[in-house]
């Protein structure tokens, strides 16, 4: 018999907006942050979504990307108004948007996907590599319990210290740092060239926080983003260890909302050998990295 198709996180709550770019700037090389007003999205999004981008009025590229929010900037009454998202430049979509000037009308539809779990612990560490970083500000905050998401029922406040670990392949290409010190977490920076932070890669380095602290008794949660081969060297660290780890995929998306079947992983289901593609979109991006098939 066929599996029935099933995602707790299909779109039907999402939102479609059309929105000026009220900020596009550089924030490291080839990185750029953008803000835009996005109200509907800043109230109800969770640590972890992401949305589907597209400009507006044009079809080049006729595909919408994902990005991951990266900030909720609220007005002067606390009302989630804005959104921040931080990318890349690298192909179609991102060397347009570097090159669109303020008040090109983008279209955002989201939030999408499902967000990290928010399962208390003593001590979260959030490893990034990359552009990996971008959906740890707002995790981080709410895990500490300095900014609230979603809706009033989601806990906040749930681990009392974030680590962030965090690698590029040089110094120029860290981007946002001063926002993770600034948020209060415990940042410990590497590049592959040593330009600023230990000349070591991030696995490595949680490979060592995770022997330092295996007396502590403390309750620890990992999560991680960046290059698939970083993921997957985090999360065979934290199997070793029996650390909670999640994953937040990026596998190339084209529709965002479950219907392409573009953006599929190779999730295991009941068993190590059970395993079947699930999509990224609706039924992640966020996974338990035991259920990955690397
Ligand atoms: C859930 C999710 C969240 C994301 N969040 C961010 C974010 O916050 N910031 C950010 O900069 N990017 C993010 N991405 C990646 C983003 O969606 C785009 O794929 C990326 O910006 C490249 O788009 P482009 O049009 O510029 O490049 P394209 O012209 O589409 O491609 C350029 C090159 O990159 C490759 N490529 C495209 N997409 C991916 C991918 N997802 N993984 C690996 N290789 C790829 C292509 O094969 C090609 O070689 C995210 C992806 C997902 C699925
Ligand atoms: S991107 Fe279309 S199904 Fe996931």
């Amino acid at each position: 018999m066929m599996a029935k198709l099933h995602a707790d996180h299909y779109a039907d709550s999402m939102h479609q907006i059309d929105t000026p770019l009220k900020r596009n700037d550089q924030i490291g090389e080839g990185t750029f942050l953008i803000r835009v007003a996005a109200e509907p999205l800043a109230r109800t999004l969770v640590p972890g979504q992401f949305v589907m981008i597209r400009l507006s009025g044009t079809n080049a590229p006729l595909i919408g990307r994902a990005l991951a929010v990266y900030d909720v900037i609220s007005d002067e009454s606390g009302v989630p108004k804005w959104i921040d998202l931080v990318y890349l430049k690298k192909g179609t979509f991102t060397t347009a948007l570097a090159e669109s000037p303020l008040d090109t009308h983008v279209t955002l539809w989201g939030p999408l996907g499902n967000g990290f779990a928010n399962r208390a612990c003593d001590r979260l560490i959030m490893v990034a590599g990359g552009i990996g970083q971008t959906p740890m500000l707002l995790l981080g905050r709410e895990a500490l319990g300095t900014q609230n998401f979603g809706d009033e029922d989601r806990a906040n406040g749930w681990s009392p210290v974030v680590e962030f670990i965090y690698g590029a392949r040089r110094a120029s290409l860290l981007a946002g740092v001063s926002d993770f010190e600034q948020a209060g977490f415990r940042v410990t920076l590497c590049t592959d060239d040593g330009s600023q932070g230990q000349q070591r890669l991030v696995p490595d380095i949680l490979c060592e926080r995770l022997e330092e602290l295996k007396d502590s008794g403390e309750s620890i949660r990992v999560v991680t983003c960046g290059p698939e081969i970083m993921m997957e060297k985090v999360a065979e660290a934290c199997q070793a260890t029996g650390v909670d780890c999640q994953v937040s995929m990026e596998t190339p998306m084209a529709c965002g909302i479950g219907i392409c079947f573009s953006c599929v992983a190779q999730v295991r289901q009941d068993g190590p050998e059970e395993w079947d593609y699930k999509r990224t979109c609706v039924e992640g991006p966020i996974f338990d990295a035991d259920q990955i098939c690397w």
